[in-house]
């Protein structure tokens, strides 16, 4: 569609100076209501809305969870501010069977389901007339991607089922049929039904803390009184108990994990205090984390005032906290803050990698900070290597996404070569001065959508402008558009892996007595180690390594996913049990798809462990990560 065609309706508007942006009467006054950016570079490919004409204000849910038939059913009520002249609205949806739509008054409207596409799925057009709430009747589907329902034995407690929700990137519309583009905040309310003896939790104001027993079940009420981007709409239910941690912070988890889950997590409070030291009132109310079962897909997912987390940072010792000050970051940099469309998630996870390692720094120190940055950034330069070969493009910060999956986007680039960007602003600038900009961007931009050129030019205006100089040092232009690392940039250099480098080469030839007193290490310089040996290792020295590190028995997720990379890479075979118990134990992408990618990688050796393996584990995973494994594996027989 040209430019022009979707100014339109903003055009008339202005014409007839009817449409001040002000909201419809159905919507509460105390809520606030977010602007949608009228932007050429805002446009969602991954979105079938078109806000400018008919948009989603709020959202009001009323479902029931029946674990039995694996699904959600009841209605969503949608408040729409809409232009005059304009008689329709397009909602994003996928795999719902909707039942009906009504106006408020219980008229019924008429609808059509378009086609679906794989990836965005099917359009909902809705014929709303002078309607401004109309309520979609709906059920979804027990294979949604967004959800999913466990069985008594995949928890960690065994008696009871659980279901939890991952909305990030377009996943939202296969439980709730809404606009489902990041610039398109909403707010929500949510009144969930659910079996007696489970908990329910949403990622907003619990309004009733034990439920309201109703026959044999309990209805949950939540409120989120911000608008948000809809990927942050989330629920989990199940047997989840709750310890406090601080005065506004505190963990939900299952109950035999709830005390290992409180003491990992026992420096949450100051991570908080130390993020708004940084960059300002911390804005949700509460910050709580939700420790899921192990088959969560990701490590964290930063949805509002309830952090959902991975059971492997479980570690036993806080040495995986570095991924809660990523999720708390992201209460700024992602939900106050937030990339307008997908081809600029950068804005999130760059930034959020950012702040992380300033929390980071504050709680635990300026030497373990730098250990932090320096593993990220060969985290980078190999993301560099491989996508230079296949998809140069994808190197840089804003991308394009047109007719993709925007899970193609979400690499390691947004990640860490956004937050080397950011870094260099930093050292150009001064600290302090930057600090003192950062602060600022998230006030101008709170509950807003950001894009990459908007970014660009609140920096220009508020930071270069002051100083010719430092755009010359930074390049900022170069970093946000073109490909590669630009010039300027600056490689983190730990000291203690300069040591690290001489002790990995002495291991090949003299063996663990190289190591000396490996015991004390963090997971820093366990990973770093690992990472640095030689990738051919005799069995011999992976034994002796095994044995000097205790690498068959660590816990830590991340020490025993780096020492498994090695032993695959060595096609070592004692470790193939503790490999698959590993993939058999939890279902994090980050770790499930690079092992079984080393693995078909390694020919007649790795190739059939593979294929046994990801029989065997494929229905315990999250459709998130059976996405990407099936890819990579391909198993016989049809599925
Ligand atoms: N928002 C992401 C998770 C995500 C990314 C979900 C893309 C869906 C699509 C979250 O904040 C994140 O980055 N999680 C990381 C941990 C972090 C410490 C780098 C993860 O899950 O590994
Ligand atoms: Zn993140």
């Amino acid at each position: 569609m040209s430019t022009l065609l979707r100014l339109l309706p903003l055009i008339a508007c202005a014409l007839l100076a009817g449409c001040s942006g002000k909201s419809p009467s159905s919507v509460t006054p105390t809520r606030q209501v977010a602007p949608v950016l009228a932007d050429e570079t805002a446009r969602d490919v991954h979105s079938y809305a078109q806000p400018l004409s008919a948009r989603v204000q709020h959202v009001d849910l009323d479902l029931t969870a029946d674990f039995a038939a694996k699904t959600l059913a009841g209605t969503a009520s949608l408040d729409l501010e809409v232009q005059p002249g304009v008689t329709e609205v397009l909602l994003d949806t996928r795999d719902l069977n909707i039942e009906s739509v009504q106006d408020a008054a219980g008229k019924a409207l008429p609808w059509v389901l378009a086609q679906p596409d794989a990836v965005l799925g099917a359009k909902l057009t809705v014929t709303v007339g002078s309607a401004r709430r109309i309520t979609v009747r709906y059920r979804t589907s027990p294979t949604a991607a967004a959800l999913q329902w466990l069985t008594p034995a995949q928890t960690a407690g065994k008696q009871h089922p659980y279901l939890f929700s991952q909305g990030e990137a377009i996943l939202t519309r296969t439980w709730v049929p809404t606009q489902d583009s990041p610039g398109i905040r909403q707010t929500w309310t949510a009144k969930i039904t659910a079996p007696e003896a489970l908990r329910v939790v949403m990622s907003a104001e619990q309004q009733t803390p034990e439920g309201e027993r109703v026959a044999d079940a309990r209805v949950w009420r939540f409120a989120m009184d911000k608008p948000v981007a809809p990927y942050l709409i989330a629920i989990a239910i199940g047997d989840i108990q709750f310890k406090s941690l601080g005065q506004r912070t505190g963990v939900y988890t299952e109950p035999v994990m709830l005390d290992a889950a409180a003491a990992e997590l026992e420096d949450v409070e100051r991570m908080v205090e130390a993020a708004e030291s940084l960059y300002g009132p911390y804005r949700w109310g509460r910050y709580d984390l939700l420790v899921l079962p192990p088959s969560f897909p990701f490590g964290g997912m930063e949805n509002p005032r309830l952090t959902f987390a991975t059971p492997t940072i479980l570690a036993g010792d806080k040495s995986l906290v570095s991924l809660v000050a990523h999720e708390l970051a992201h209460s700024w940099s992602g939900n106050l803050v937030t990339n307008a469309t997908w081809a600029d998630f950068w804005l999130n996870e760059g930034f959020t990698t950012y702040f992380e390692n300033r929390i980071m720094e504050r709680v635990y120190g300026p030497d373990a900070a730098l250990m932090l940055r320096h593993l990220g950034w060969q985290g980078l330069q190999s993301q560099l290597t491989s996508l230079s070969a296949k998809a140069a493009a994808d190197t840089r910060l804003h991308i394009d996404l047109a007719g993709r999956d925007p899970d193609d986007g979400m690499t390691d680039i947004a990640y860490e070569k956004g937050a080397a960007f950011l870094r260099s602003i930093e050292a150009a600038a001064g600290r302090e001065r930057f600090d003192l900009y950062l602060r600022g961007y998230f006030d101008r931009h709170a509950f807003s959508p950001q894009t990459t050129a908007g970014f660009l030019r609140d920096l220009n205006e508020h930071l270069l402008a002051a100083d010719e100089t430092l755009e010359a040092r930074i390049n900022t232009r170069a970093w946000a558009y073109d490909t590669g690392l630009p010039q300027t940039a600056v490689a983190p250099q730990s000291p203690r892996f300069a040591q690290l480098d001489a002790v990995a080469a002495q291991f090949a030839a003299r063996g663990a007595v190289a190591l000396g007193e490996v015991k004390g290490w963090n997971t820093a310089e366990r990973v770093y180690l690992l990472q640095s040996l030689p990738r051919k290792l005799s069995a011999a020295r992976l034994q002796e390594l095994d044995t000097a590190m205790g690498l068959s028995a660590t816990h830590n997720s991340e020490v025993r996913f780096a020492w498994l990379r090695l032993a695959i890479a060595n096609r070592y075979s004692p470790a193939v049990p503790q490999l698959e118990a590993f993939l058999g134990e939890m279902g994090r992408r980050k770790f499930v798809l690079p092992l079984f990618t080393d693995l078909m990688g390694q020919g007649e050796w790795g190739k059939p462990i593979a294929q046994r393996v990801y029989a065997a584990t494929r229905s315990g995973y999250h459709s998130v990560t059976v996405g990407s494994v099936d890819k990579v594996v391909p198993l016989p027989s049809a599925h």
